[in-house]
């Protein structure tokens, strides 16, 4: 992972469409420019490659993330995407996120084949905890810690108890690890400064809205 910290992604689940998207990255892309970490976006699959295409034509300093990949490889999956079909579009994808552990009933199993998919195609996992003990499968190196309480409820966690969660996962292993849950303008900073973040994963309480994003860009500037 050579990009520069914190990583700042952006989650925005399955929310606005193409003309949002363009929008989105036209009222983000020129604080890219002099973002000192990185920008990492991540709409729906469909999406992702016009975004791709935007953020070269503009010289965006953004990379792409997917929101989940497949944990199969490429063949007889109707509705899945494989890590080799993006592999050329996202250099990075989440997983494991509560919301797919949830719904979608990821198992331990399926989430270590995804790592394996995606790192097997060179794309660096953003892999989702939800806490300080949370199975981490081999070869990722980029944790995103998300408390659930704190997702998408306005109710952040402490950071000082942030703080020692993350420390606790970074005792496991050589990982970055990124909060997620609720980051805000307002919040942004402590979670980077105080509670030791490398970086934050900002879901549709604060991504959806452009300028509530660019808040986060610019406290962590
Ligand atoms: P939130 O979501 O920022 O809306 O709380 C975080 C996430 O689900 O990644």
């Amino acid at each position: 992972m050579s990009d520069r910290l914190p990583l700042v992604v952006a989650n925005l689940k399955a929310n606005l469409n193409l003309e949002d998207i363009t929008s989105w990255l036209a009222a983000v892309g020129p604080h890219s420019k002099d973002f000192p970490g990185t920008i990492i976006f991540s709409p729906s699959y469909p999406f992702l490659a016009a975004a791709g295409q935007e953020i070269k034509k503009n010289n965006f300093n953004i990379k792409l993330a997917s929101q989940d990949i497949s944990k199969f490889t490429e063949g007889a999956h109707t509705g899945e995407v494989s890590a080799s079909q993006i592999k050329d579009i996202v250099p990075y994808t989440l997983i494991g996120h509560s919301e797919r552990r949830d719904s979608f009933r990821e198992s331990e199993d399926d989430l270590t084949a995804k790592v394996e998919n995606a790192t097997d195609a060179n794309i660096e996992p953003i892999f989702c905890v939800q806490g300080e003990n949370t199975n981490i499968p081999q070869a990722v190196k980029i944790v995103a810690y998300e408390p659930v309480f704190a997702i998408g409820t306005n109710n952040p966690q402490d950071p000082t108890e942030t703080v020692k969660v993350i420390s606790k996962i970074k005792s496991r292993g050589d990982y970055l690890v990124l909060y997620g849950g609720s980051v805000s303008g307002d919040n942004a900073k402590s979670y980077v400064e105080s509670a030791s973040a490398n970086g934050l994963l900002v879901g549709a309480t604060n991504s959806l809205d452009p300028q509530n994003f660019i808040a986060i860009l610019k406290a962590l500037s």
